[in-house]
């Protein structure tokens, strides 16, 4: 009998990092690399969904999360601080519990999911509504980390970044190669970075001499929302906003390398609205059956501006990475496109009924 072992273990050849670390996994990674046939045939590309959703906490957030934990563990830390727009929070409560340490997280007051919210109180966190947005919520962990006994587990923590690199070797993996575009949403900037270097690390052997997983790089394409959009912007922007909570995010900790990941691929940063965003939630629950956060959609609204521009070459092979699970963030699932609720339809025990609604009947 075999199950995947949790990114640490699979990759233990690529991660030096972690070599002597006791290992804090749920068996996070191992993701579908899920083929999207309908948003293949619209962008005349062949496009593929890496549904992070199927994570344990149900984000990517757990790849980069059993690195930094586990690191934690090694130090000998009793506990562990995050700022989170939610699943960053979800994850360290998640893994902290399994480690047996106690976590403190701080996330923008009212602006954070409640499946994510549930999450970071069910692994027993101690949450702090910040009167702030999540840059502000950053400032403060960070602080507590410089003068408290707690490890910072945010993106800024290498170890989330070896962790999260994991990704890129997934996709290889699966392709037998590096694809030609990789789609991601872009908030604090950290798992851009991640795949950019899981990306470079793929095209060479592993430290034991296994051959290498890819012979390119693909070119990263970044989407920011356009409300919290400060790197397409090139400033940060005080007031972030958007309905993606969770890449609402003004002055990422990882600005610079996501413009190095960018630059050395050759790819873009850009931003898409709200309404994109949502037209492209919607788009992958009802064309391609992956039930994703509307974060998460940014990595195909993109894609799909992309397309509308010309940019997508024909026949390329193109990943989009869906952050994060429908289930987060369940309600705009529930908003039609006007903006109207939507309303089930009610009827008696009565199968006539049913098939009359149903259109099978009369
Ligand atoms: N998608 C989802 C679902 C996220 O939760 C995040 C970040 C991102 C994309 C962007 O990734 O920050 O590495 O550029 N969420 C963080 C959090 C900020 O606190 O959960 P990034």
């Amino acid at each position: 009998a075999h199950q995947w072992r949790g990114v640490i273990r699979e990759y233990a050849d690529r991660l030096p990092m972690l070599d002597g670390a006791p290992v804090i996994t749920l068996h996070e990674g191992g993701t579908p690399l899920i083929p999207a046939e309908k948003l293949s045939e619209r962008v005349g590309a062949e496009v593929f969904l890496k549904f992070e959703g199927l994570n344990p906490t149900g984000s990517f957030k757990d790849r980069g999360m059993t690195a930094a934990i586990s690191m934690a563990a090694k130090a000998g830390a009793k506990a562990v601080v995050c700022a989170s727009t939610g699943n960053t929070s979800a994850s360290a409560a998640a893994y902290a519990t399994k480690a047996g340490m106690t976590c403190a997280v701080l996330v923008p007051d009212g602006k954070i999911a409640m499946g994510k919210l549930s999450q970071a109180i069910a692994h027993g966190a101690t949450l702090l509504q910040v009167d702030g947005n999540f840059d502000d919520c950053l400032t403060v962990a960070r602080k507590l980390a410089e003068a408290y006994p707690v490890e910072l587990v945010n993106s800024v923590n290498p170890a989330r970044i070896e962790g999260q690199k994991t990704a890129a070797f997934e996709v290889a993996d699966a392709l037998g190669d590096a694809p030609d575009i990789h789609c991601l949403p872009v908030g604090n900037a950290g798992n851009i970075t991640a795949y950019w270097k899981g990306y470079r690390e793929a095209v060479e052997p592993s430290r034991s001499g296994a051959p290498a997983l890819a012979t390119r790089t693909p070119r990263m394409w970044g989407f920011q929302a356009e409300g919290a959009a400060p790197i397409v912007l090139g400033h940060p922007v005080d007031d972030p906003d958007t309905v993606a909570t969770a890449i609402r995010i003004g002055n990422p900790a990882s600005w610079k390398q996501a413009e190095a990941a960018r630059d050395e691929s050759g790819g873009v940063i850009d931003k898409v609205s709200d309404e994109q965003i949502l037209e492209a939630h919607r788009l992958i629950s009802s064309s391609e059956g992956v039930f994703v956060e509307p974060g998460s959609a940014a990595s195909v609204a993109g894609l799909l501006q992309q397309h509308e521009r010309g940019e997508v070459p024909a026949g390329a092979r193109i990943v989009c990475t869906v952050t994060g699970h429908g289930l987060k963030d369940p309600a705009w699932a529930l908003k039609l496109a006007d903006g109207s609720e939507v309303v089930p339809t009610q009827i008696p025990v009565d199968a006539m009924t049913a098939a009359v609604e149903l259109g099978l009947e009369g």
